[in-house]
């Protein structure tokens, strides 16, 4: 072997020392909401921007620091370019992870844009924020176990349950809009079954 060839080795061996090493410091894990979740901008302000909904995927990794209770988190979806306040899961499910003011400070990354068939220019975000630690949970079927429960107990007590899976994601909330009250849920409760029934959905 040539000296110009291991020094070739040795400088790809360096890399993948250095990237391998750091790839996975940064290695990324998702918490979850726990329940209706107030966010804020950093991490003494008391004043929340929004809120995110039950069940909402938070990604957290090694450098993401916990202070105050709080922890930083990012939150990934998509909103419209023209009204940036909600945050969907796609621009095709409609499930709402997430809803600031109209004003709010949220340090917002737009990843990438696509515009969807009736024409509505859709931005894929990423947003930091910090949440209360208290608020999150490691596993999302914690959530749906509760939600489930309020499901069984609330909504059946008229007519048969109906499976998750009987309606689409987009379908469900207009439904909740009309059975929320029959089964006089709170809106922290609608927002929870809400979720739930739209996570379990039928595909589009
Ligand atoms: C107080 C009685 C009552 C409770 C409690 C109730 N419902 Fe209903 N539900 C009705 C009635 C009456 C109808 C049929 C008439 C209508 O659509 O309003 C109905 C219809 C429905 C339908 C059929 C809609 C369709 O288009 O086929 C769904 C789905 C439904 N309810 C879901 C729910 C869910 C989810 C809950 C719990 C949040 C719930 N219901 C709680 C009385 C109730």
């Amino acid at each position: 072997m040539s000296a110009t060839q291991l020094r070739s080795m040795l400088i790809i061996v360096g890399f993948t020392l250095i990237y391998g090493r750091s790839a996975n410091a940064g290695a990324v894990r998702n918490l979850f909401t726990k329940t209706l979740c107030p966010l804020y901008a950093n991490r003494g302000n008391n004043n929340a921007i929004g809120s995110a909904t039950p069940g909402t995927p938070l990604a957290v990794d090694a450098a993401s620091p916990t202070s105050h209770g709080r922890q930083r988190v990012i939150l990934r979806g998509w909103s419209p370019k023209a009204a940036t306040s909600v945050l969907y899961q796609a621009p095709d499910v409609r499930i709402v992870l997430a809803k600031f003011l109209t004003k709010n400070n949220a340090e917002r990354t737009v990843l990438r844009q696509k515009t969807d068939t009736y024409g509505m220019v859709w931005q894929q975000v990423s947003i930091s924020v910090w949440v209360p630690t208290t608020m999150t949970v490691s596993n999302a079927s914690v959530v749906w176990a509760r939600a489930q429960t309020l499901y069984d107990n609330r909504c059946g007590s008229c007519h048969a349950l109906h499976e998750p899976s009987d309606f689409t994601a987009n379908e469900w909330p207009g439904i909740l809009d009309a059975m929320a009250k029959n089964a006089a849920f709170d809106p922290a409760q609608t927002e929870l079954v809400t979720k739930y029934l739209q996570t379990h959905a039928r595909p589009n």
